[in-house]
């Protein structure tokens, strides 16, 4: 059994390959997914499931840009999604050696799932949990998604989810989450990435609330930002992005064309690092110019201010290409 983290900077977004037996599944899949069939393909795997643990709100999802390369089934939680698959809790999706097993763990969205690990040649007790937005190393989902009038129903069933669903795996079962620290799913994710549920009992602040009531009135009172672009990408991955076929390759352009064009209204990204970017970069307003990429999570979280912005992109053949 082969169980592989793909990690997408800038977004602490994290996605998972996992297969035994020839075949695999892809655990949220990001939409340059070029990756999981480079693995696949190391290994001898055939991806024949895309696993959703809930319909992500920071990032375009890559299950239908994935499926569209492997044929493989999309299945996620149960919601009137426009493409893949509804499973249910207690379904089971068979990899051989590895297996599979829904478990739905409301709280961050509606129809999250997790989707609890089992290794045949380990016994019947469970070696690890994908939890998706549930829980992180050091944090818990945010619940606030739906807006402020339903905060306290959905950390209800965060709490629930926690208590009776996923703490009662074990003590040494492995937790894999969807996201690490820097992301804008959760506040206080730590920078280490392994974790296992004994240890998120012991160090996760959020599991120490036992009382309902107080974990309620914890996460009312937690206000995180909630970019622009969430809505959007809430959007597309309901009914389902458009499948691009490959990441799009923006052509090189000389710097007077690249002023040219942002004279004409274009956006520009810059996508250096922070240090070449202090260096030097094109003048204009700063409210205009972000970076994007690895870097201070600072940096990020204004760039989604503004990239996300509905409204502030211009549309026209000079869209996001340069
Ligand atoms: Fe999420």
């Amino acid at each position: 059994m082969i169980l592989m983290k793909v990690k997408a900077e800038g977004l602490a977004h994290l996605s998972y390959i996992v297969g035994s037996n020839g075949k695999a599944a892809v655990i949220d899949p990001r939409r340059d997914c070029d990756i999981y069939l480079d693995i696949a393909q190391e290994h001898g795997l055939r991806i024949t499931h895309i696993l959703e643990t809930h319909r992500n709100e920071d990032y375009v999802a890559g299950s239908r840009e994935l499926a569209s390369l492997t044929g493989a089934s999309i299945l996620h939680g149960d919601m009137p999604f426009g493409y893949g698959q509804t499973i249910y809790d207690g379904h089971e999706v068979d990899l051989g050696q590895a297996v599979l097993r829904a478990l739905s763990t409301p709280g961050h969205t509606l129809e999250s799932m997790s989707f609890v690990l089992y290794d045949r040649t380990s016994g019947p007790q469970p070696v690890g949990v994908f939890t998706g937005d549930a829980l992180f190393v050091g944090d818990v989902g945010r619940t606030d998604l739906f807006g402020e009038d339903r905060i306290r129903e959905l950390a209800r069933l965060m709490f629930d989810s926690l208590h009776n669903k996923l703490l009662p795996l074990g003590d040494s079962v492995m937790i894999y989450p969807a996201h690490g620290s820097g992301s804008a799913c959760g506040g206080n994710i730590s920078d280490r990435e392994e974790s296992t549920i004994g240890l998120e009992k012991a160090k996760n602040k959020a599991l120490r609330l036992i009382s309902k009531e107080d974990f309620v009135a914890m996460k009312a009172r937690e206000i995180m930002e909630k970019p622009h672009y969430f809505n959007r990408m809430e959007e597309m991955n309901l009914t389902g992005p458009p499948i691009l076929g490959r990441v799009p390759r923006p052509p090189v352009l000389p710097p007077r064309e690249i002023i040219r064009r942002s004279d004409d209204g274009a956006t520009i990204l810059d996508v250096r690092a922070p240090s070449s970017f202090a260096g030097g970069h094109f003048p204009g307003d700063p409210a205009e110019l972000c970076r994007v990429g690895p870097g201070p999570r600072s940096a990020h979280r204004t760039c989604r201010r503004w990239a996300g912005r509905p409204g502030q992109h211009r549309q026209g053949p000079d869209q996001g290409r340069i």
